[in-house]
């Protein structure tokens, strides 16, 4: 039998997937090394009780529609419920054609590409910024710009003075809260400039709020869709705050967009699974996630306070990070030299994982930049892989150890 070429028959926007980072993140760290990759909520977090309890009573008491498909949309008390939620966390209330059910945050991002981009549209994304929204603009052949960030998030000025040379994306891309990946905040001043920049070009702002509920403390800033509905377009998740095990979120923006993001859907699952949609307007309903966010956003404080003591207390100098408000990660710049692809093997035969900047770009930067995340380690664990790390990256910088030492992790 001819050997089939399989890669021969996959469609461009397939061969164009990218990078295979996505899957070593999934797929976990080895054993025995402390792995800081993924950004997966800490399993201590899932209300594992409460969940087995309405899922039983939906199964038993209404199967014909837990068990059933439902509208794109979403069902219709559900999203009555996600309406609530949304008015109530963000000051704003979403018409009912405003607000439609996905299945997560990376549906909603598969829709709006679907829905928007031809190939060659150009799209705008903070330099650095999610690996999945990265891999799915490029699958659909969109050209990515990369907008610098600083501690504030993303520079609107930069991006505003493109615009105003006559730059104009189908959409910028950005993550306001707790960055994925690097733990930054858009700050008020810069939400107010990019929603007047992007309504003066008309430009779509693509908001994604998948941790703004993983504040460490301070009040969440307002949304972006709060301060501009007319321009914005939220994609929600419960993946960060109840569980990614039940794949649900929302779309929130202008009527017609959100229309065609239900009809897109009927393209991809054509509704998210009922038994996940009922389980979170149960559960949320029923006032769980105010008593179990306090807890929440706590662990994650706390797990960020031992890996931030533990870094200012073994990282050698030239390495910078950032300093989250909230969410799961924090952003390490080394000294240029250092690459943090090369220095992987070296870091896993030290028994510590985690990300490379690199796949994080849509350019050729980040070669020097790791994503930390302090979700899944406890905090003895995070202050051991601090120390791990600061050993391994120590060695990297040391010209006599790194010669002698086998693994060559300069470029
Ligand atoms: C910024 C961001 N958006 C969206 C997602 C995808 O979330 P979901 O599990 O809802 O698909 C993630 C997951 O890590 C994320 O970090």
């Amino acid at each position: 039998m001819t050997a089939m070429e399989w890669h021969e028959m996959l469609a461009r926007r397939a061969r164009n997937r990218g990078d295979a980072e996505l899957a070593t993140i999934l797929a976990g760290p080895p054993p025995g090394v402390l792995g800081m990759t993924g950004g997966f909520p800490n399993p201590a977090t899932f209300a594992t009780d409460l969940l087995e309890e309405i899922a039983a009573r939906l199964v038993r008491d209404e199967p014909s529609v837990a068990l059933q498909y439902t509208a794109s949309e979403g069902i219709a008390s559900v999203r009555e419920y996600l309406i609530d939620r949304v008015a109530a966390q963000q000051g704003r209330r979403p018409e009912w054609g405003e607000l439609t059910v996905t299945s997560g945050g990376m549906e909603c991002i598969d829709l709006v590409c679907r829905s928007l981009l031809d190939p060659g549209d150009a799209v705008a994304v903070e330099a650095p910024t999610y690996l999945g929204a990265i891999m799915a603009f490029a699958g659909y052949e969109a050209e990515l710009t990369g907008v610098p960030m600083d501690e504030r998030g993303m520079d609107v000025g930069w991006l505003e003075e493109r615009l105003d040379a006559g730059y104009r994306p189908k959409l910028v891309y950005v993550i306001p809260e707790y960055q994925n990946p690097s733990g930054r905040t858009l700050s008020l001043e810069r939400r107010h400039a990019l929603v007047e920049a992007c309504r003066r070009h008309g430009v779509l702002i693509f908001e994604d709020v998948a941790y703004r509920e993983l504040s460490f403390g301070g009040d969440p800033l307002p949304t972006l869709w709060s301060l501009g509905p007319d321009v914005v377009l939220q994609a929600g998740t419960f993946s960060k705050v109840f569980c990614p095990g039940v794949r649900l979120g929302w779309a929130a923006g202008p009527a017609p967009l959100v229309a065609q993001l239900a009809a897109a859907k009927q393209n991809t699952d054509q509704c998210a699974g009922a038994l996940g949609q009922r389980m979170v307007e149960e559960y949320g309903r029923a006032g769980h996630f105010e008593r179990a966010l306090p807890a929440t956003r706590a662990l994650y404080a706390a797990h960020w306070t031992a890996l931030s003591r533990a870094l200012r207390e073994h990282m050698p100098p030239g390495c910078e990070w950032s300093e989250p408000t909230g969410g799961m990660f924090t952003w390490m710049r080394l000294p240029e030299h250092v690459d943090t692809r090369a220095l992987r093997p070296a870091a896993t035969a030290a028994g510590v994982a985690y990300v490379p900047g690199r796949p994080f770009y849509v350019t050729e930067d980040g070669a020097h930049e790791m994503r930390l995340s302090f979700s899944s380690l406890d905090e003895g664990q995070l202050a051991e892989a601090a120390r791990r790390l600061a050993g391994v990256i120590a060695e990297a910088l040391e010209p006599a150890s790194s010669a002698a030492g086998g693994a060559d992790v300069r470029l």
